[in-house]
């Protein structure tokens, strides 16, 4: 197995060494002692450039019930075999049990509420993983959205990760496929660091993105002191977002007026000039006359020092935009991004239609002794 580690000089996740420590001893590579920390990002995150196509598969057990430790130990070891390099899986909330009833949509883990099915008794669900809500404008297929797994394999083109999906789903007759939806991204190539692709509006995208491991790690992986149980820190939270675009209205739209929509130029530069790599000056434009106020980018970053605690990794989709984010808590990442996007200019090229909230589990083995 392919195996990056991200020297961690951060101090918040010097004490990560436990935990993923664990997770690489469980790997047979444990860290040599003494060593500072280190974090190991889980597959779906290494690198500067994902995948050019992925292929996700969101999987219910055939029986209904949640995943028992040997199901998901068949099912992470075939996606091992699969794709030995970057193919990974994540847990939906109902791998752990039926939510807790009248929970505040945190998830479960305090007052004894729920999530104890998988763990025999013991609180396992990370705290923040529930159903994903529909947000507004969202028209949820429930055919089309959540998923006790999802399964992500990546492809140097479409054929393969189609290939590796099938031979994964081939593997486990236990499991049943509740979604899937293939992504590939187009010009896919490394700039400074960060991995950008045209995306279904004919933008480049990826630039809002960290530029290195280091700092996705930094914002994707819980810590040990989130809060969350102990098993989970090294993992990180996916949001997936099944978006369809309304292409043709889109194209019909001046490039003039898709970059004030977008808040950018299609190639990644700033409305007012400033180099794609560099911070704007919002504060310089506050009544948005160079960069709209509704656009994409000044609603989901107004604050350019402080960046939205998550790193997208989307690909293109014959409907649209297989939107995919990763965050150390859904409600601080995604969520709060995505409730200043709401009445956005973009907003009326776009329609949700499925998706779903998951948890990568941190690298290795150990985290499945969290399962019965
Ligand atoms: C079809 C849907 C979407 C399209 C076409 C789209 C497109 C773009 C483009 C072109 C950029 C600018 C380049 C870049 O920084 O990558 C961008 C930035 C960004 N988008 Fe989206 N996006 C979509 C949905 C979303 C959603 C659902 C969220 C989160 C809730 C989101 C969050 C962000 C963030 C955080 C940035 C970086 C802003 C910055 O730091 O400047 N986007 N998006």
């Amino acid at each position: 197995m392919r195996r990056r580690t991200v020297l961690a000089g951060l101090p918040a996740l010097a004490t990560a060494g436990g935990a993923a420590g664990a997770a690489l001893g469980a790997a047979g590579c444990a860290p040599a002692a003494g060593s500072a920390a280190t974090v190991a990002l889980p597959p779906q995150l290494r690198g500067a450039e994902p995948p050019v196509a992925a292929e996700l598969v969101a999987l219910d057990t055939v029986h209904g019930r949640p995943p028992g430790r040997a199901e998901l130990a068949a099912l992470a070891a075939a996606v091992g075999a699969a794709e030995p390099d970057g193919g990974g899986i994540a847990l939906g909330a109902a791998a752990f049990g039926p939510a807790a009833a009248g929970g505040d949509g945190r998830g479960s883990g305090t007052g004894g509420s729920g999530g104890t099915g998988a763990g025999g008794g013991t609180e396992v669900r990370p705290r923040r993983l529930r159903d994903m809500p529909a947000f507004p404008g969202d028209l949820l297929d429930p055919a089309r959205t959540h998923g006790q797994v999802l399964v992500q394999l990546g492809g140097r083109d479409p054929a393969q990760a189609r290939e590796r999906a099938a031979r994964v789903l081939a593997a486990l007759p236990g499991w049943r496929p509740r979604w899937r939806a293939a992504g590939h991204r187009p010009d896919s190539r490394v700039v400074d660091g960060r991995g950008l692709a045209r995306n279904p509006f004919h933008f480049t995208e990826g630039f809002g993105n960290p530029d290195g491991e280091r700092a996705t790690a930094e914002r994707t992986l819980v810590r040990p002191g989130d809060g969350e149980p102990e098993w989970a820190a090294g993992g990180s939270y996916q949001v997936v977002r099944l978006v369809q675009i309304a292409a043709e209205l889109w194209d019909r739209d001046s490039l003039a007026a898709q970059e004030r929509v977008i808040g950018r130029r299609r190639d990644g530069r700033w409305l007012d000039g400033t180099p794609a790599t560099e911070r704007p000056d919002f504060a310089a434009d506050p009544a948005g006359r160079r960069t709209p106020l509704d656009s994409h980018v000044r609603r989901a970053a107004p604050d350019r020092r402080r960046p939205p605690p998550l790193v997208r990794r989307s690909y293109s989709h014959p409907e649209g935009l297989l939107f995919s984010c990763f965050q150390r808590d859904p409600v601080t990442g995604f969520e709060a991004v995505q409730h200043r996007l709401a009445g956005e200019a973009m907003a009326t090229y776009l329609l949700t239609v499925g998706g779903g909230y998951f948890f990568v589990p941190p690298p290795g083995d150990t985290w499945l002794r969290a399962f019965a």
